[in-house]
């Protein structure tokens, strides 16, 4: 197994109801590490290009204008294996899916508003974290 980093967005579902810390806690005690971070106010546009892998699909005006309606957490983590440790982590995309312990599981309202999302490939990792983050702000 490598070292990798992969790209986690606390989304508003999750910060309207001040579950930064207790998701961060689930993340860390996972063995990740937190090794970038920034609370924003994602725009429109910042949104869309965020997603524009969906674009096409029928949930993506919802999913732009959820990912507008509060602040979001981004937030590049650090360990091994690290990309498909934290979607075990997360859980799966629809709560009602996801396994016991997992974040979708314990703080999750619904698929749109699933409190967190995770890159799903070490390419798209890569991909998502230059999207917020410059090198110099991953402090390992
Ligand atoms: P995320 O991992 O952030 O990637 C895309 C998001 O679209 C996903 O989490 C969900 O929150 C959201 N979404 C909303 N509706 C659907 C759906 N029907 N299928 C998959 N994802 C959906």
């Amino acid at each position: 197994m490598a070292v990798e980093h992969t790209l986690s967005i606390i989304k508003p579902d999750a910060t309207r109801r001040n579950l930064t810390g207790k998701i961060n806690a689930v993340i860390e005690e996972a063995g990740l590490r937190i090794v970038a971070q920034k609370r924003v106010a994602l725009t429109r546009a910042q949104a869309e290009g965020f997603y524009a892998v969906h674009k096409e699909r029928s949930f993506f005006g919802e999913l732009v204008d959820f990912m507008i309606s509060g602040p979001v957490v981004v937030q590049a983590l650090e360990g091994e294996n690290a990309v498909a440790k934290y979607r075990e982590v997360m859980g799966a995309t629809n709560p009602a899916n996801a396994d016991e312990g997992t974040i979708r599981k314990q703080f999750a309202e619904s698929i749109e508003a699933n409190s967190v999302h995770g890159s799903d490939s070490l390419e798209n990792a890569a991909i998502e974290i230059s999207y917020f983050f410059a090198q110099t702000e991953i402090v390992g």
